[in-house]
This record gives C-alpha cells, sequence and structure tokens, in this order.
C-alpha cells in the first residue's frame, strides 16, 4: 500500500497541458489505489515565490481546484486541501531547512535558470526545494506523481530526509518515489513548443465556446495549401487531436492528413468539436464550481481537517526529537 501525493503550485487557470500531464494521470493513480488515502493539494505558499497579490492568488487557487473537481477527484478517497491552511508545513520547513547543504540548493534547476540575474531571486524562491520536501515529508508520502521537470526536486527530497534521519538515528521521514507520469504527455502548446503558461501558448479548455474558438484557431501550422497533402508528425493540431481522440479517430484524420483537400482549418475544427464534446462535462462542471466557491471551500476545509490530524503527529516527533518539546 502506498501513500500518494501531489501538488499544483496555484499559478493561473490549469490548461490543457497541466490537465493531461498532472490532473488526469494523477486522478487515474488515485482510482487505482482504492485502499489508502491520497493527498492532493493546492501549493498556493509555493506561489508566493512569484506571485505577489492577494486576490489573484486567491482566484487563482479557486481555479486550481475548481479543475480538480471537475476533472472528479473523488474526495471521498483523497485528502484534499491548501497547502497554506496546514501552517505546519512552514514550521518543518525550517526544520528541513537547517539540514539541506547550501551547494544542493544552489544546484537546483530552479534556482539555476534565474542565478544569472540573482537580484531577482528572493529567498523563498531559493529554498522552494525544502518547502516541496515539507509537503511531501509531513505527510510521509511514499509515490509522488510529477512531471520530469520535478524529478530533481524529488531527488533532494530524498536526500533531505535520509540526512535527517540519519542524523537523528531514526527512520522518522518516509524516503518517497517519484512517479513520472510526463513521459506519455508531452503535450504542445500553440506554438509546438511544449505547453506552458510562462511560453503564452496554452489550450485552456475553461473558456466559452467562442473563446476556445478563437484560441484553438491560434495554433501555429505550416502554409501547405488546402488542396496538398500534409504531414500529421509534424503538424501540432494533428498532435494535440491524436491525444485527445480514439485510436479509430486518430487513423481517420491521419488518413485526411496524408490524402490532401483536407486544411488545417477543418482539422482545428474537428479539434474544437472534439475538445467540446470530450470535456462537456468537465467545463460545466468547472463553471458550477467557479460559480458557487462555497461548494469549493466546504470540500476543501474538510479534506483541510484530515490533514492537519495526519501533520500534526509528524510534527510532533520531530519537535521531540529536536528537542522543542
Ligand atoms: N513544484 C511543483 C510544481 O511546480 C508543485 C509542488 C509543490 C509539488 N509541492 C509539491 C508537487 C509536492 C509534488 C509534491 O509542479
Amino acid at each position: 500500500m502506498a501513500r500518494v501525493l501531489t501538488g499544483i503550485q496555484s499559478s493561473g487557470r490549469p490548461h490543457l497541458g497541466n490537465i493531461l500531464g498532472a490532473i488526469v494521470p494523477a486522478i487515474q493513480l488515485i482510482e487505482q489505489n482504492s485502499q489508502e488515502e491520497s493527498f492532493i493539494f493546492i501549493a498556493d505558499l509555493h506561489s508566493l515565490t512569484t506571485q505577489k497579490d492577494g486576490e489573484i492568488r486567491k482566484a487563482n487557487t479557486l481555479a486550481v481546484a475548481a479543475a480538480w473537481l471537475a476533472f472528479g477527484l473523488d474526495i471521498q478517497k483523497t485528502v484534499f486541501y491548501r497547502q497554506s491552511r496546514i501552517p505546519e508545513v512552514a514550521e518543518l520547513t525550517w526544520y528541513l531547512n537547517c539540514f539541506t547543504p547550501f551547494p544542493m540548493l544552489a544546484n537546483a534547476h530552479s534556482f539555476k535558470d534565474k542565478s544569472s540575474r540573482l537580484a531577482d531571486v528572493n529567498a523563498g524562491l531559493f529554498t522552494y526545494p525544502v518547502l516541496m520536501a515539507s509537503d511531501i515529508l509531513l505527510y510521509s508520502a511514499d509515490l509522488v506523481p510529477v512531471g520530469k521537470d520535478q524529478l530533481q526536486h524529488l531527488e533532494m527530497t530524498r536526500d533531505i530526509a535520509s540526512t535527517f534521519n540519519r542524523v537523528m538515528e531514526e527512520e522518522i521521514l518516509t524516503i518517497p518515489e517519484a512517479r513520472i507520469s510526463e513521459e506519455v504527455m508531452t503535450v504542445p502548446g500553440t506554438d509546438g513548443q511544449k505547453m506552458s503558461k510562462s511560453y503564452q501558448n496554452i489550450i485552456d479548455i475553461f473558456l466559452s465556446d467562442k473563446e476556445l474558438k478563437k484560441n484553438v484557431n491560434g495554433i501555429i501550422t505550416d502554409s501547405t495549401p488546402l488542396e496538398e497533402p500534409k504531414d500529421p508528425d509534424t503538424c501540432t493540431v494533428f498532435k494535440l487531436y491524436s491525444l485527445l481522440a480514439s485510436e479509430a479517430q486518430t487513423k481517420e484524420m491521419r488518413a485526411k492528413y496524408l490524402g490532401g483537400n483536407y486544411g488545417y482549418g477543418h482539422a482545428k475544427k474537428e479539434l474544437l468539436d472534439l475538445i467540446l464534446t470530450k470535456y462537456g462535462k468537465e467545463r460545466e462542471l468547472f463553471n458550477f464550481y467557479m460559480t458557487h466557491p462555497e461548494e469549493i471551500e466546504k470540500r476543501l476545509v474538510e479534506g483541510e481537517e484530515k490533514a492537519k490530524k495526519v501533520a500534526y503527529p509528524l510534527l510532533q516527533k520531530v519537535r521531540s526529537k529536536l528537542g522543542f518539546n
């Protein structure tokens, strides 16, 4: 039996890449894992490293929660919570900071990517991996589904936990394993690069019909004329379609590409229709939750009560061990 735990930063409304790469695989993993309660949280403390506006954070946190619920997160089997509502995680972060060697953090990609402009790096960004380690260790998680870009953070979590256990001469913290989901799901954005909010190339399936149509029509294609055959394997519209469609549907579209007299406009229309039918229920539920934030709040508060009950005893153990009790 393995305890699954993962978090998504509240840095905006989840896009198709987040949904296919993180939300859907995590929900599937939770369903397979029927015996043990899973932990899903919204990493709102992490979002403070970049976002300073409280109103925006609140809105983003709500949107992330609404997306999880819209995609059918089973809150009977899941402890669903906001990271910040269990402030014990901040206390554990301090303790673990004192077990984390400086060079380890200086080596983190998340920091190194920004280290050419050190004046823009705040200490929170620097110790981001330690807060992430605390997220995982506070709940004694065994299995952490993450994207490839988070693998190094998981290695650091394992290092920090082992160091702590070794120095304390007791196996207090559980050493977690990463579960990579992104290998199977690299979702291209509208420009063909990896879909990411920072590249401004996202597909937002929660837009209104009209806006979503604009969004899909914005996918960049080459200028092969309508009559000519087209290469499905280099086309972003086709790639996105094949991530969502059945095998038979994908085969059919491939044949149309290769056959000619089939334009990118046609393909975009089919992609749009597929999104609208495939995610009809999720889009409706998302809108329901966004217009009924009290329904989200109720579910989160319930999860936060459960999360506290798990976090507290672990932290007590750590406090005692360190002489703070
Ligand atoms: N850093 C992760 C990301 O950006 C989010 C995150 C924070 C997380 N804490 C976590 C993921 C703990 C898994 C476990 O995607």
